[in-house]
């Protein structure tokens, strides 16, 4: 699926780039955003950004768009397939982080919200996921806001942790993503 660039009251959705490789390298190497996601590492590896690129760019690590503010890049969001957990379902999920200092000021609710409005329509999905540590309240707070609500509770690990951790499944569906939106 062919990537456009989304704009928002404060930020552009764009594309990613091999350019982007220093800025991801750097935010992921925070320990607040890698323990709060299942596949990045801590401590973050030298090269592991262009290696994660290279991969996007064979569309091999789903659909993902670089956050940008003033020209920067603050974070990133992403819609994969499925996870092992739902093969055979083919219900898209949405993953996300933002550099430190872009928390609290409703950044990662606009980006969200932008590429749902853009997503939606395209695919022929009436469901999207995600998956949240339970004591990320943070980005539980951000999905609740959008309309998405709990489906169920089990276990889901993270690289940065080292281990399996309590998680919240939940879902969005196209009607509730609506209804939010007005
Ligand atoms: C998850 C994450 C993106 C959430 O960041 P966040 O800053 O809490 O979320 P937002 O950018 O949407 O900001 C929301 C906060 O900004 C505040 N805010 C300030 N100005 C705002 C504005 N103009 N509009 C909306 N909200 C605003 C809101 O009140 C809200 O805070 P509250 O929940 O205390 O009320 C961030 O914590 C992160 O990157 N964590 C590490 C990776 C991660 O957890 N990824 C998700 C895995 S499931």
């Amino acid at each position: 699926m062919r990537r456009p660039s989304l704009h928002s009251e404060r930020l552009l959705l764009r594309p990613l780039d091999k350019s982007d490789a220093p800025s991801i390298e750097a935010i992921c190497s925070q320990r607040a955003v890698s323990e709060n996601l299942a596949n990045v590492p801590y401590p973050y590896p030298d090269g592991g950004a262009q290696d994660w690129l290279d991969r996007e760019a064979k569309g091999l690590a789903g659909i993902n768009m670089a956050i940008t503010h003033e020209g920067d890049l603050i974070g990133l969001i992403g819609i994969k397939a499925s996870s092992e957990r739902t093969i055979g379902d083919f219900v898209p999920s949405i993953g996300y982080w933002l550099d430190l200092p872009f928390w609290g000021k409703g950044y990662m609710q606009e980006a969200v919200s932008r590429l749902l409005d853009w997503y939606m329509p395209h695919e022929p999905t009436e469901r999207i996921r995600a998956s949240v540590f339970e004591d990320n309240s943070r980005s539980l707070n951000v999905l609740q806001k959008l309309g998405f609500c709990e489906i169920g509770r089990d276990e889901g690990y993270s690289i940065a942790r080292g281990t399996q951790s309590p998680q919240i499944n939940l879902e969005l569906t196209a009607n509730r993503y609506k209804e939010a939106m007005q």
